[in-house]
């Protein structure tokens, strides 16, 4: 009889602590961009014990078309993103300026241009808590302007 009174509690207790973690809004990162370089937010931060995956989800809210003024969203190691946006400069609009099967970009969305939207969805298993992990455009000539930290917490 006891653990039939204590039952419906236990389960409230339960649900009370996954429900937050499985539907937590802290996994979904909404970046916007326009027709300047710039991002907003200009930092980035995610945990990674309450997100398995991470959905970055890049807004352009400008009217310049991609081929002027596209943006993406790229993500690296800070010490890979000087070289990793260069070899995407060379790599064209065409392979979204990002080099063919870079290995050094962990995750990406396609370039897009003003009033367009795009995301990407990925996994924080290979992500190290407190590592140095930069963001940043790589359509040619903005990395110097369209990068910030993401930091990766416990
Ligand atoms: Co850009």
């Amino acid at each position: 009889m006891k653990t039939r009174i204590f039952t419906p509690a236990f389960a409230l207790l339960v649900t009370m602590f996954v429900t937050p973690t499985a539907l937590s809004q802290d996994c979904t990162l909404d970046v916007d961009v326009g027709d300047n370089l710039m991002f907003a937010p200009t930092e980035m931060s995610i945990s990674k014990s309450e997100c398995s995956e991470v959905t970055v989800n890049l807004t352009h809210g400008g009217n310049l078309p991609k081929m002027g003024m596209g943006h993406n969203w790229v993500l690296t190691l800070s010490a890979d993103a000087d070289a990793t946006a260069q070899d995407g400069w060379q790599a064209t609009l065409d392979n979204q300026y990002i080099m063919p099967g870079d290995a050094r970009v962990l995750a990406t969305t396609d370039i897009i241009g003003g009033g367009e939207s795009t995301s990407v969805t990925f996994s924080t298993e290979g992500l190290e808590v407190g590592g140095d992990y930069t963001y940043f455009c790589s359509f040619v000539g903005h990395y110097a302007a369209m990068k910030g930290p993401f930091i990766v917490t416990e």
